[in-house]
């Protein structure tokens, strides 16, 4: 029995209910497909502040890095949202970010035709979209020092900066190049090259990677015009790579794409590459939804797409991560929906529906 750890950090608000749906179904395909996972429960966020005084203590830190993966479901909450405390919630996500170095964030963004209703694109746009976005996430404009206010001789101004050093850049181009061999073989690169140095030196880079990816078909474009032409022309896409802050904003205007957020899921990859994947942090990219809180309303579907891209790219259990992307394609198109997706129905429905096609889809269909 193929055995894996993951660092298991429900978090605030819906994260719980939407964690366990995932854990559950993971659990579920070990038993059919053979792994075992070691599930190892830490606090994280505001459940972590109340628990401890930080949003990320030490023992989960030292969790996350013993794991093979870490599952993350939402952190924050009204309860917390004082500006003048000493910790805050979301201190907890940059945190773990440039500890476990995760310096790749991937966010698919596939156009589900059973909720064509829910994107403001024409069908005729939007129908077979499927795109991958990589962020580069510990780097850049987010990071870069020096930062803040300044004031030189009477005049204030203020300073973000935006480095990137050769091998930042480096690294999440390759994994980009590799994650398009294994898809359609199409990368785009998204820049400012013609005002920004950085961007200069990322298209230097992503030439020279390219050289050693003969199969991959590579494009460099501008952020301004592939802001426009993501939504007029989704399905030009497969790989997009970019640096952080036009990630940040490509990526979540791209969820108008999917049509609704309660599908959207994330994966933050880290440099440490193990025997059956490399390790990272997965999360839905919705929030803990406080306000539905505790009420059997969250719809876990995003959570259980993210755990298996864990499945697929961390635990390397490609079997099990099909059978669960299945049965979430499965509960869009003809399943049990939460109110967000349109419907009357609780996360239970929505998990005794996966589960039952994660254990035996065969029995489902006799
Ligand atoms: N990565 C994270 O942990 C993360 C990300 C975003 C926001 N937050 C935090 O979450 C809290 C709430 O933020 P927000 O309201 O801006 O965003 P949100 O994503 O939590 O909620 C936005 C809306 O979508 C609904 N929603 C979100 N996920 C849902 C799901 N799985 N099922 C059904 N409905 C769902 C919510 O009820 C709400 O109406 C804040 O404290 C914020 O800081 C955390």
């Amino acid at each position: 029995m193929r055995q894996h750890t993951v660092a298991y950090l429900p978090g605030d608000g819906i994260g719980p209910e939407v964690c366990d749906v995932a854990r559950r179904c993971v659990d579920a395909a070990g038993v059919r497909f053979g792994f075992e996972v070691g599930w190892d429960e830490q606090t994280v966020g505001g459940a972590a502040i109340d628990a401890t005084g930080a949003a990320l203590p030490p023992e989960t830190l030292a969790a996350c890095r013993a794991g093979d993966a870490v599952l993350l479901g939402a952190v924050g909450g009204p309860r917390w949202d004082d500006p003048t405390a000493a910790a805050r919630p979301e201190d907890a996500l940059l945190a773990l970010r440039s500890e476990l170095e995760l310096f790749a964030n991937l966010r698919p963004v596939t156009a589900h035709p059973a909720l064509a209703a829910a994107s403001p694109l024409r069908p005729e746009v939007r129908d077979g979209a499927d795109i991958l976005i990589l962020r580069e996430l510990t780097g850049g404009l987010y990071f870069g020092r020096p930062q803040g206010l300044e004031e030189h001789d009477g005049v204030e101004s203020v300073v973000d900066t935006l480095r990137y050093t050769r091998a930042e850049i480096e690294r999440i181009v390759e994994l980009a190049f590799e994650l398009a061999e294994g898809r359609r073989g199409r990368l785009t690169s998204v820049d400012k090259a013609n005002v920004l140095a950085s961007s200069r030196l990322w298209r230097e880079v992503v030439n020279e990677v390219a050289t050693r990816h003969p199969s991959v078909t590579v494009e460099h474009a501008l952020v301004d015009s592939t802001a426009y032409l993501i939504l007029t022309q989704p399905t030009a896409y497969d790989v997009i790579v970019t640096e952080n802050l036009f990630g940040d904003i490509l990526s979540d205007e791209a969820a108008a794409i999917a049509g609704s957020l309660g599908l959207m899921a994330s994966a933050s990859l880290g440099t440490r590459v193990t025997e059956q994947g490399r390790f990272g942090m997965y999360e839905p990219v919705h929030g803990s939804a406080p306000g539905i809180a505790g009420q059997g309303a969250a719809n876990p579907l995003a959570t259980v797409a993210s755990a298996a891209m864990m499945l697929r790219l961390s635990l390397g259990e490609a079997d099990a991560a099909d059978a669960l992307e299945a049965a979430v394609d499965e509960a869009v198109a003809s399943g049990p929906r939460t109110a967000d997706l349109g419907g009357s129905d609780g996360t239970a429905a929505v998990a005794d529906f996966l589960l039952t096609r994660v254990a035996d889809p065969a029995g489902v269909t006799a």
